[in-house]
């Protein structure tokens, strides 16, 4: 451990003895997502299944509800439900990595696991650089900076050049990174190694301007690429878009294209891009495999620039959570997110009702009610429209004529405003299934299709769940209380 690395560790610990009690106090704090000891979170880093055991990094900002020099948080657990905060993985302690340890991923080799990740560095003139850095540990715990490890290909900017997530396919490993060009174009590099410290450029596999993509983006962030069920998908967060219909609704959008990646050639053919997700708060998302073969998606419930500010828990010094862990699969045409099922050991007590009706009318349903909760909504006939309502607060609405689900909120900043996100249904609505927490909604559309992830900062005393229907639904509904995840903090720093 270096002295600043000391330093910077006994500087956290204190942020937290001063001010953790405020932080702790705060009712908006979440029952089951992850959340900054106190600060700000962004993106999941990191993410593996090593031993036995989930190791999952955060972007952690202790200091302030604002970004800036950013630390690696350090979560573990083995069931996605009983938690560990371990103590701090990486500080910007380091020439290479003084102005922030930025987003990355995690991989193991003979018994080492390592670290990929982006040391952010302001020089004095005020030019920022970013370098790919690694950095090993063989008790998970404890880690060693290699300091960095790739140069950048010509032609792209060196302040816009980072989140390298790597991967071994056969006997090469393989990395990529989001990128921007001289001319302000968002990419996605290759990289390949046999060693993981020298790596060899293989060319851009995508970006703004490639594979028949027209103007996508300035910058791309958080690529992932990976292999599913005979598919390659590549996941990433792009930078410039402008909203066009109901897509891209968000100050920043993530998504992904599926196709088919030609490693020996640097190639990725691949198809138009989907958004992951349809809420206000989803950005930055990463995938691992884990020991059971499944792939598992974590994304950062915020979105960088878009009202950060004005989020209700930065009055008590911590802003952000991750969502809760997704499934991935692969329908044939889609990718569908599905909860995670260790979840199912959050719940409690469950209140079943079938064959609900209601009528041109707003109704409360016995005993559906008030938050931590789980629902599960099956929709046996709707005619016109069907609308539930969160604590008179957000509301998410079903219109059968256009097929278009609408969650609404007041607006963040100007709580006079309401806000909407929409998406088109396929084949119209079916079933719901809603994870609502103390201050945040995740609704799974007609089994994972879609999915709609928000905060949301109701009446801390309103209960209420309201359903209306215009014209006849018919529904079943299944709630579970829960319990919420346990958090047992080893070492914040
Ligand atoms: C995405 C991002 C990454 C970067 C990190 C910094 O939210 O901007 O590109 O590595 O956050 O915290």
């Amino acid at each position: 451990m270096t002295s600043k690395d000391a330093q910077l560790r006994q500087q956290v610990k204190e942020e937290i003895l001063k001010h953790g009690e405020k932080v702790n106090s705060d009712s908006y704090r979440l029952a089951f997502h992850l959340m900054p000891p106190i600060g700000l979170l962004n993106d999941p880093n990191g993410l593996i299944h090593w031993k036995g055991e989930y190791h999952i990094f955060y972007q952690w900002m202790p200091f302030k509800t604002d970004h800036g020099t950013k630390f690696w948080g350090h979560y573990i657990t083995d069931d996605f439900v009983n938690y560990r905060h371990e103590r701090i993985a990486l500080t910007p302690s380091e020439w290479f990595d003084k102005d922030g340890c930025y987003s990355g991923s995690a991989i193991v080799h003979e018994d080492t696991l390592c670290l990929f990740y982006t040391g952010n560095v302001i020089l004095e003139n005020g030019q920022q650089e970013e370098y790919q850095c690694m950095a090993t540990s063989t008790d998970g715990l404890h880690f060693k900076k290699e300091g960095p490890i790739l140069s950048i290909p010509e032609g792209y900017q060196i302040a816009d050049f980072r989140d390298p997530k790597v991967w071994k396919k056969d006997d090469a490993w393989y990395m990529v990174v989001g990128a921007k060009t001289d001319k302000d174009e968002g990419k996605v590099l290759l990289f390949k190694s046999g060693s993981l410290t020298e790596w060899e450029y293989l060319g851009p596999v995508a970006g703004s301007k490639e594979n028949g993509l027209k103007e996508f983006g300035y910058m791309w962030e958080c690529p992932d690429l990976f292999h599913l069920e005979g598919e390659d998908i590549l996941i990433v967060s792009p930078q410039g878009l402008k909203a066009e219909g109901m897509n891209y609704a968000n100050t920043y959008q993530s998504g992904y294209f599926t196709g088919k990646l030609k490693e020996q050639e640097g190639r990725f053919d691949h198809g138009s891009f989907k958004e992951l997700d349809r809420g206000f708060e989803f950005y930055a998302p990463q995938t691992f495999k884990d020991e059971n073969g499944r792939r598992i998606l974590f994304g950062w419930m915020g979105v960088p620039e878009q009202f950060e500010q004005s989020h209700p828990t930065i009055e008590n010094r911590w802003i952000h959570g991750l969502t809760i862990p997704r499934e991935l699969k692969w329908n044939g045409s889609q990718l569908i997110q599905e909860p995670v099922q260790e979840l199912a050991l959050m719940r409690e007590a469950v209140l079943l009702h079938s064959e609900i009706s209601i009528e041109n009318d707003q109704k409360a349903v016995r005993g559906i009610s008030g938050r931590p909760v789980e629902l599960h909504l099956e929709l046996e006939e709707l005619n016109d429209q069907f609308a539930i309502e969160f604590f008179h607060y957000a509301s998410l609405s079903f219109t059968k004529k256009d097929s278009i689900l609408t969650l609404s909120r007041p607006h963040l900043e100007d709580k006079s405003k309401t806000e909407f996100r929409r998406v088109r249904l396929k084949n119209g609505l079916w079933s719901l299934r809603i994870f609502i927490d103390t201050s945040s909604l995740e609704i799974f559309v007609n089994d994972g299709e879609e999915v709609f992830t928000s905060r949301i900062y109701p009446d801390l005393n309103d209960p209420d769940i309201l359903f209306t229907s215009l014209g006849q639904t018919v529904f079943s509904i299944e709630q579970w209380r829960l319990k919420g995840y346990q958090i047992e903090s080893i070492g914040d720093a």
